[in-house]
């Protein structure tokens, strides 16, 4: 029997509500059937976006949403999605369904998502197809008072007098691939020229530069060693971290479930290098990483819509596993970490829904939110497992304190066992009783459909804090526990 020690003493940090961020692109269906139906359409709606989906996410509570891209956001032009009349461009992010951008949902649409949803704003400006004067106008245009600038008085005719709330300003994104294939070192000159016109007009921006693709750490080096004069402004270093191609998304076998896990637990390894990195330079008080891109990326077509979304993906309950390891990390290395936002949030990669005409079902790395959401704004505590050595038949752990109550947030990694441990208080008097939510299925293949949409949820219950635990092979299990009085 394996034993959980929670180590109530030795605090790891404030785990950022933004840790649990999601991704929107204009890519695919995240955005045309999936978040947005239109205001006229008969699939129930609040002003253009999905009723359904909107309050299934409100549930989350979404912290942070990430828009327009992705790569998408290195085309995009911010004039094109503002006021009547807007045109239609070409949008390589949906090229295998050959449809076209009519920038429908633009900047005032993405901000009013944001208030329906309760999230905050973070934008990806254009650095491959723009040009820093752009960038500054769009910030002009969404955050100088009312009546002051051209920009704020065209923002108030088009029916936003105030000045919108949009903390985070991403600087370019994946510049190193997709976002014009720029050596490090021509990047950070960019981000050099974008960050200081952007700070210079909005000090209160909070800008990150683009960071690496999964281990290019010669990307890390050269651009944090190119930013020490941009250090006091730029609070972000964007790392994207990838895993997938390991079997079939929804048939694979359980070596593939082991290798695709192992493919997921080296997001560690690229934080903690990134983090070494950026504390050799003595920038880790200033930039905090931030994971802008994560998740599953299996070969395309499997989604409702086969194939016509593009990266349009099923999830299993080895997505929602991949989902409660990679949690499990980012609050155990809460004090490095900013932000992240899971791609993507709607008929993409690593989905949380998927939806089309009147459908819309949420995959089981949804009900992984749903069971972890608490962990925002707590403070992380230190968890140590004993015999769980073997990975395969490892436990995934994380655990943290707010309001009096200790949520552990458990993943059993092993396709093969069920697994049992005992919680080890140190340093803390829990209540006899707590609640747990656990997501499992007998089939570890089992996904949520169109014609089956609650095949894979979760179920609740009370359980005894000083007795062994039992939780299923790939399930993960979220155990609720006030102090004692
Ligand atoms: O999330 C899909 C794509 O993956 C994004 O547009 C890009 O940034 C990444 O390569």
């Amino acid at each position: 029997m394996k034993k959980i020690y929670l180590v109530a003493p030795h605090k790891l940090g404030t785990i950022a509500p933004e840790v649990y961020g999601h991704f929107s692109e204009h890519i695919g269906g995240v955005f045309y059937d999936g978040l947005w139906v239109g205001r006229d359409s008969s699939i129930p709606n609040i002003r253009g976006f999905r009723k359904d989906l909107i309050e299934k996410l409100q549930k989350i509570k979404p912290p942070v949403l990430r828009w327009p891209g992705g790569c998408y956001a290195e085309v995009y032009n911010w004039r094109d999605g503002i006021g009547e009349d807007r045109p239609t461009r070409i949008n390589w992010w949906t090229r295998n369904d050959h449809r076209y951008e009519p920038n429908t949902v633009g900047t005032h649409e993405f901000l009013d998502l944001c208030e329906l949803i309760g999230a905050k704003a973070y934008f990806a400006t254009n650095v491959t197809s723009s040009s820093p004067m752009e960038a500054r106008n769009w910030m002009d245009y969404c955050l100088s008072p009312e009546g002051t600038t051209t920009l704020a008085k065209e923002r108030a005719r088009n029916g936003h007098p105030q000045p919108f709330d949009i903390p985070y300003w991403g600087v370019g994104n994946e510049n190193w691939g997709g976002g014009g294939n720029m050596r490090p070192e021509y990047y950070a000159d960019e981000y050099r020229r974008y960050a200081t016109l952007m700070n210079n007009a909005f000090p209160e921006a909070r800008l990150f530069a683009c960071g690496t693709n999964f281990e290019d750490f010669n990307w890390t080096q050269k651009v944090i060693a190119s930013l020490q004069s941009q250090k006091s402004y730029t609070h972000g270093f964007a790392m994207h971290y990838y895993c997938g191609f390991a079997g079939d998304p929804v048939g694979f076998t359980e070596e593939e479930w082991d290798r695709q896990l192992r493919q997921a637990k080296g997001i560690e390894y690229a934080i903690k290098r990134n983090w070494n990195i950026i504390s050799g330079f003595n920038a880790q008080d200033k930039i905090k990483l931030v994971v802008d891109e994560w998740g599953c990326w299996h070969p395309d077509g499997s989604g409702p819509s086969k194939g016509y979304n593009l990266f349009e993906q099923q999830s299993t309950l080895r997505d929602a596993m991949v989902a409660a390891l990679s949690l499990n990390i980012f609050n155990n290395h809460c004090e490095k970490i900013a932000m992240t936002n899971v791609a993507q949030l709607v008929n993409n990669l690593h989905a949380l829904f998927l939806a089309g005409g009147e459908h819309c079902i949420v995959t089981p790395t949804y009900h992984v939110y749903d069971m972890f959401k608490e962990h925002q704004g707590a403070e992380a505590i230190e968890t140590v497992v004993t015999d769980n050595s073997d990975f395969a038949e490892s436990l995934s752990v994380s655990a943290s304190v707010k309001d009096g109550q200790l949520l552990v947030t458990v993943g059993n990694l092993s396709c093969r066992h069920d697994a049992a441990f005992t919680l080890e208080q140190v340093g803390m008097k829990l209540a006899s009783q707590g609640s747990a939510v656990l997501l499992h299925d007998d089939d570890l293949h089992a996904h949520n459909t169109f014609d089956e949409p609650e095949r894979v949820k979760t179920v609740s219950y009370t359980f005894d804090s000083a007795q062994p635990v039992t939780i299923p092979k790939g399930a993960v299990l979220a155990l609720r526990i006030p102090f004692a009085e």
